[in-house]
Formats: structure tokens, sequence, C-alpha cells
């Protein structure tokens, strides 16, 4: 496929590098930028036919089959409304909005115009979390309880991203929409969040944003998420995820410690990693980046999906859902309350009670708990459905 690339920057280049190096057959054919330096120089590195500085150009052209939005955060509804007016097939990195409200416009205008839409959160398609999701999706960890992930980094590599008007936020934004798309996955997508709960603080950096922050996710059914990002953590670039349920839990780390470990003096220093702070002593390289950051199989599902003439796993209703989530998590970091997540556009399951999961023994009882004592006996703990006394049996 034809692609327009829109920005020629840090994830311009790794979705290029993903793109062209791997699936091979797709092209980008136009690359916009804001600087015609930076326009040229990707052009010669990915071998790229059209340069412009000016963005409508580099999408309305007719060799142009899917438009690939890697701009900083202000430049997304732009983009997209552009795409909608040239019916071009868009891919937008993450996050979709600086907020809910143009997430939804720009989810709104995409259906409008009835063209191909693709949230490019890569984190849920690592080949850990892919793997990861398999099993809690059969079932292996039970019904999920809690799921935790955390992104936290020395603090972005361009000026706009500290920039609270270009960005949209500080770090809940830049890093909690990988965070939330991440636990919102485990727990399952058609579950309705439905209150927020965030600590937030500017604790190191010269900022209007916040570097720093915790939060906690309520689902409808009980379920919790919780999201833990920093632009103030020093050693690399931190990813690790953790989920639970009532069968079983799972950890992942996806960057610092994943196998791979190397010392050097320093000499023939080269490039670590994202976010690396050093290039001697004890590091900690990552094999194949683009792999393990999810790019590759992203794009897979993106591209065969456009082709396939269906819906990728990822949509910008999925962008918009993750927006809510977050405007909520900056309200309630500022009135520290317990804060609804606004969603005016629902296309998953409501009606979750407290009592939606309990599990039966009989007709009288729910189950406690089931434990073979060290002694040899089994015993159940149930709790009687209309008195709720709790008794306990001895089986044979
Ligand atoms: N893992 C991920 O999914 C991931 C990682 C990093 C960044 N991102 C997202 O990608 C987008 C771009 O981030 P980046 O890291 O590539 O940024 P960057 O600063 O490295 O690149 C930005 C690109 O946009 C172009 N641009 C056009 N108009 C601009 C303007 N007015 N101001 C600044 N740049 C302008 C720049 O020329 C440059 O090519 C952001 O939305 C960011 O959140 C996603």
């Amino acid at each position: 496929m034809n692609i327009a690339m829109l920005g020629s920057g840090f994830i311009g280049r790794f979705y290029a590098d993903s793109l062209q190096g791997y699936r091979s057959k797709d092209k980008i054919v136009s690359i916009y930028s804001r600087k015609e330096e930076s326009t040229k120089k990707f052009a010669k590195d990915y071998n790229v036919g059209f340069t412009t500085t000016n963005m409508e150009a580099a999408i309305n052209r007719p060799d142009v089959e899917v438009v690939c939005i890697s701009l900083p955060n202000n430049l997304h509804e732009e983009a997209v409304m552009l795409c909608c007016k040239h019916k071009k097939a868009v891919m937008t990195t993450k996050p979709l909005g600086r907020n809910a409200a143009e997430a939804k416009r720009m989810l709104e205008a995409v259906e409008k115009a009835g063209i191909f839409n693709g949230y490019l959160e890569d984190l849920v398609y690592t080949p850990k979390f892919l793997k990861a999701i398999e099993s809690v999706k059969n079932g292996a960890l039970g019904r999920i309880l809690w799921a935790k992930s955390r992104e936290t980094h020395p603090g972005p590599h361009s000026d706009w991203f500290w920039d609270i008007e270009q960005a949209g936020g500080g770090c809940i934004l830049d890093l909690g929409c990988h965070c939330v798309e991440i636990t919102r996955s485990y727990i399952g997508k058609d579950i309705k969040p439905i209150e927020v709960m965030c600590w937030a603080d500017t604790q190191v950096k010269p900022i209007d944003a916040e570097d720093h922050a915790i939060g906690l996710v309520k689902y409808e059914n009980g379920s919790i998420a919780q999201f833990e990002v920093s632009w103030t953590f020093r050693g690399g670039l931190d990813l690790r995820d953790e989920v639970m349920g009532t069968e079983g839990t799972i950890w992942t780390n996806n960057f610092l410690r994943t196998g791979f470990e190397m010392f050097t003096t320093g000499k023939a220093a080269n490039y670590v990693s994202e976010k690396a702070e050093s290039d001697k002593g004890w590091l900690f390289p990552v094999g194949d980046e683009l792999n393990e950051l999810g790019y590759n199989h992203m794009f897979m599902d993106m591209f065969q999906s456009l082709e396939q003439k269906r819906q990728p796993k990822e949509t910008f209703y999925d962008g918009y859902i993750v927006n809510a989530v977050l405007d909520a998590a900056y309200k309630s970091a500022k009135t520290k309350q317990w804060e609804p997540v606004a969603l005016d556009v629902w296309r998953g399951k409501s009606g979750y009670t407290k009592d939606s999961h309990l599990q039966e023994y009989d007709a009288e009882n729910y189950l406690v708990k089931e434990e073979v004592t060290h002694y040899g006996a089994k015993k159940v703990i149930l709790k009687n459905k209309k008195t709720g006394k709790i008794i306990e049996k001895v089986l044979d």
C-alpha cells in the first residue's frame, strides 16, 4: 500500500523502519514535515518520491492510499480532518486527541466520512502482551481483578512535549494513554470504565504540566486498573505490566530487563535502546526494538485489516475511550476526588452489579473458598445466599 507519512521525527522514523523494513509490501510515497531539510533527509533515508511542508499536499495525492499521522498532539485533529476531506484511510499515533472532546470530533468525522481508522497503540501489540492477552482471554487467570501498567522514563525528546498547549498535558497524557489501553484490554474492552482517582504533581521539571502521576481506574464489573507514569524516572525506559485474576497472575517487563545484559567500558559506544541513559557500564539493550515495542505486529494488523476491509484491533473509538479516562484523571488530580468517566459514546456492555460475579456452589450457597489441608481434609467455605451466614463443609 502507498502511504503518506505526516511527521519525520522520532515516531515517524520508527514507523517507517517497521513499515518498509518488515512488511515490505508497503511504501511511503509522500512525506510531510515542518522543515524542508527534515523532509529531504527522511526522503533520502526511506527513498520517498514526494516531499512537502504542506500537510494537505502530502495527503491529497492520487497515489496515496493511507495516511499515517506521526505529528505533535495538537496537529492530530487537523490532519485527521484533511484525511476525511480527501477520503483517505488514516492511522494516528497516540494519544488520539489532547482531550476527549478532540478525540470525539475525530471519531465522528472518520465514521461520517466512512474511512478506515486505526489507533496506533503499539504497546497492545508487543509479543509479550499478545501472548499474555491470549492467556487472559482463554481464562487462564479467571476473572481479572486488577491490572497495573507502568511507563516511566527521564522525559521526552522534543520541545513541544514540554509545552502544555501543544502536548495537551504531561506524562498522564503522554504515557498514561499506553497504560490505560493496556489495562483496559486486560480487564475487557467491553467493560465500562466508570471512575478515576489520580494523584499528579510537578516534582522536578520547570513545566506547567505534571511530570509524575499515579492513578486508579474503576471498572463497572468491580475490576480496578492502576497506572504509574513519570517523566522524572532515572535509569531508562521502565515498561512493566501486571495482571491478576481469580485464577492466576502475569507479570511482564518489556524493556529494562528482557534477559539481555551487557557490560562495556564505553569503548565504541553505540545506541543502546530508547531513552537509555548511558552507553557504558552495565546496560540492558533491547534485541529488536521494533518488535519488542509492538510496531511490527501493530502494522501487520492495521494493513491486513485495511486490505480485508475489516476493523483493526485498535480504532479511533479506543483512542476516544482512553482520552475520556485521562480527562477524568486530570479532573481528579485537581479535585482530589473520584471523578466519573464521561462517555458520550459507549459501545460495550453495561449493567454490571456488585453480585454479577459471585460463584455459585449450589442453589443455597455461594462458594467462598475450597482448600485441601495439610492433614488431608478437603474443605469448602460457603456463604448462604439468603442469610449471609458463612459455614464450612468437610468433604470426603
Ligand atoms: N510509542 C508511541 O506510540 C509513540 C512514541 C513517541 C511519540 N509518539 C507520538 O507521536 C507523535 C509525534 O511525536 P514524536 O516523538 O515523533 O515527535 P518529534 O518531535 O520527534 O517529531 C514531530 C514531527 O512533526 C513535525 N511537525 C510538524 N509541525 C510541527 C510543529 N508545529 N511543531 C513540532 N513539530 C512539527 C516535525 O517536523 C517532526 O517531523 C506524538 O503524538 C507522540 O505522542 C508515539
